[in-house]
């Protein structure tokens, strides 16, 4: 049974990977989306896919969540369409570069902040007043295992995930005395286009990451979120931390050795 049918979800980050993959899942679910990033074509084509499987009310944006004016031009446009978000999942994020601090690319750092704690935090400011309002709501922002332990040369991403899970706390406490619930999902390694994006497209590389272990899918982590927004009004799963089973932490992965 799904308790999300005929509900609103907003998917920042959903052109791809976990983002893509939530969209799918929510829309089997019966929930009717709105989904953002900034590669329109893809968004579109998803959108296309879904409303075909599932008969459900898609529309999309090209939004950088960077792009503070731009995030609330969209959350207005969606707002005067008659749509406010019964769930919004903020998803929105990447890796840059994989470094020693001291000799780190002040660019990939400012990609990274930008993204993962200033675009979040844009769109949390611009989506969730609305949802205060309307008396209703549930945020689900994606976290990592990477913010709540450190790796070497992970520093950076680190350091904006350990944000996002303080933002996740801190949001919750803000809107203690509402309805309004706030979950934290916490993926260890998923195979997606993330780390594709953090090597800058080296596929040597990232399939030397996954080498030997089963990483988790997507999917694996949509389901997650789907079992988070179907949890009955009066439960709140606050911080899930997913990890495929081959990884017990950021350091303890079992590779099996090739045949
Ligand atoms: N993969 C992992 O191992 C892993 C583990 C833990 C947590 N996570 C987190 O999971 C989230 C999703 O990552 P993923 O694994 O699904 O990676 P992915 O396949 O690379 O997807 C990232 C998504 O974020 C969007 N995005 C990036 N920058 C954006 C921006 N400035 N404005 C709007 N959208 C933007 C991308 O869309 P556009 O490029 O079209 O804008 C894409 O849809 C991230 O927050 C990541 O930190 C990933």
């Amino acid at each position: 049974m799904s308790r999300i049918a005929g509900k609103f979800a907003l998917v920042t980050g959903a052109s791809s990977g976990i983002g893509a993959a939530c969209a799918r899942r929510l829309a089997a679910d019966g929930a009717h989306l709105a989904l953002w990033a900034r590669r329109a074509d893809r968004l579109e084509a998803l959108a296309a896919e879904l409303e075909k499987a599932h008969g459900t009310r898609v529309s999309t944006a090209a939004v950088d969540v960077r792009d503070r004016a731009a995030v609330e031009r969209a959350a207005a446009a969606l707002v005067a369409a008659g749509v406010v978000p019964d769930i919004l999942v903020n998803n929105a994020g990447l890796a840059a570069g994989l470094a020693k601090l001291h000799e780190g690319d002040p660019d990939d750092w400012d990609r990274m902040i930008d993204t993962n704690l200033k675009g979040l935090l844009y769109v949390s400011r611009a989506v969730i007043p609305h949802m205060v309002r309307a008396g209703r709501g549930h945020i689900v922002n994606i976290g990592s295992i990477a913010g709540h332990q450190v790796y070497p040369m992970g520093n950076v991403y680190n350091a904006s995930k350990f944000a996002v899970k303080a933002l996740s706390e801190g949001m919750s406490v803000d809107l203690l005395g509402t309805p309004l619930r706030v979950s934290s999902v916490d993926p260890g390694h998923v195979r997606s286009e993330f780390a594709s994006v953090r090597y800058a497209g080296d596929e040597a590389r990232v399939d030397t990451l996954y080498q030997g272990f089963r990483p988790l899918s997507p999917d694996d982590v949509a389901e997650v979120v789907s079992y988070v927004v179907n949890a009955p009004e009066h439960v709140t799963l606050t911080d899930v931390i997913v990890m495929p089973t081959a990884q017990r932490s950021v350091h303890h992965i079992h590779r099996e050795e090739p045949a």
